[in-house]
């Protein structure tokens, strides 16, 4: 793998979102508001600052607003603009000028490897980034430049991970991991949820990839593996014996949004962080946990 520009991301949004049921029954997971923003707008902003240009979108029935998100709104504009709301006007504006866009329909729900391989012929010959939108990274330096930077200094596949409680492994893929520099690792091999018992580290891959071409003949011979889907991780582990592929550990935290609990936590996080917001939220926290605290100690008196 020689081309060093990585120029495009893929940002699989086609998944049923079976963890946040009801709500994703008809509205796409990645659309959920984390505080003012969809979940995918964080994750296009994290690509655009790591100088993505282009963005492939993997969608599929039910996830229009996706589309509508980053498209231009006219009407919208239109009335910001006679109400004189210019801040709101140029915040809806700069989300259509992001980057240049593009949409491939997944029909069926085949797992994540599918996915990606559904974007090869957008992709060609070139490297190109995975994002799963509904993971967040909230780091100074953004999660996918992170893994770029790397990939620029080791030429081979990359892939976003950090450490997780050894009983949670079996929520994620685990790698085997051959330590080369602090935070740094060769894989040697990937399982996806493992046992505890059986997890040959706590290293888990948190949904930024940078991945060589090579990865799309590989996916398409993969065959249908955990819960039928054909799964990225079989790709990787296949990729891993031909090609050198490293592990970092992304510096910053990452939230599981996609899950109930996690979008929770995320949520509580930024809204504590947002400028107009933090302070009064902050209070109403506080008063909170204090009236609770004071409600145990009453009922139990
Ligand atoms: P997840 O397993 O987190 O998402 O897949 P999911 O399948 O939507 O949600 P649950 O587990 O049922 O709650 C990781 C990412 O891969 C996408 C999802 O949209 C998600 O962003 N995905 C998954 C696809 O695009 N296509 C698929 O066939 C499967």
């Amino acid at each position: 793998m020689s081309r060093a520009e990585v120029r495009k991301a893929v940002i699989p949004a086609a998944g049923l979102g079976t963890r946040f049921l009801p709500a994703t029954k008809a509205s796409p997971k990645e659309m959920l508001p984390l505080v003012d923003k969809p979940l995918i707008q964080y994750a296009v902003e994290e690509a655009v600052a790591s100088g993505i240009e282009d963005i492939i979108v993997i969608t599929g029935r039910g996830k229009r607003a996706i589309e509508d998100h980053f498209d231009r709104s006219v009407e919208l504009e239109e009335n910001l603009k006679g109400n004189g709301k210019a801040q709101l006007l140029s915040q809806i504006r700069h989300i259509s000028n992001l980057a240049n866009f593009c949409y491939v329909r997944q029909s069926e729900a085949l797992g994540l490897g599918h996915a990606v391989l559904c974007a090869q012929h957008l992709i060609g010959d070139e490297p190109f980034a995975v994002m799963l939108g509904d993971e967040i990274i909230d780091a100074p330096v953004p999660g996918l430049a992170q893994l770029i930077h790397t990939y620029k200094k080791r030429r081979g596949a990359v892939l976003g991970i950090q450490e997780v409680p050894h009983q949670e492994v079996n929520r994620y893929g685990i790698i085997s991991p051959e330590r080369v520099a602090d935070g740094l690792y060769k894989v040697a091999d990937l399982v996806e949820k493992p046992a505890p018992a059986d997890a040959p580290s706590n290293l888990a891959v948190i949904g930024r990839y940078v991945l060589p071409p090579e990865i799309f003949p590989i996916l398409r011979k993969t065959k249908p593996g955990k819960n039928g889907e054909i799964q990225l991780t079989d790709a990787l582990k296949e990729l891993a014996k031909s090609s050198p592929m490293f592990a970092l550990e992304i510096q910053g935290n990452r939230y599981d949004a996609g899950d109930k609990l996690g979008f929770l936590i995320a949520t509580v996080e930024f809204a504590l962080k947002n400028p107009s917001l933090g302070a009064d939220f902050a209070d109403y926290l506080r008063n909170r946990t204090e009236s609770s605290g004071e409600h145990r100690r009453t009922s139990r008196a």
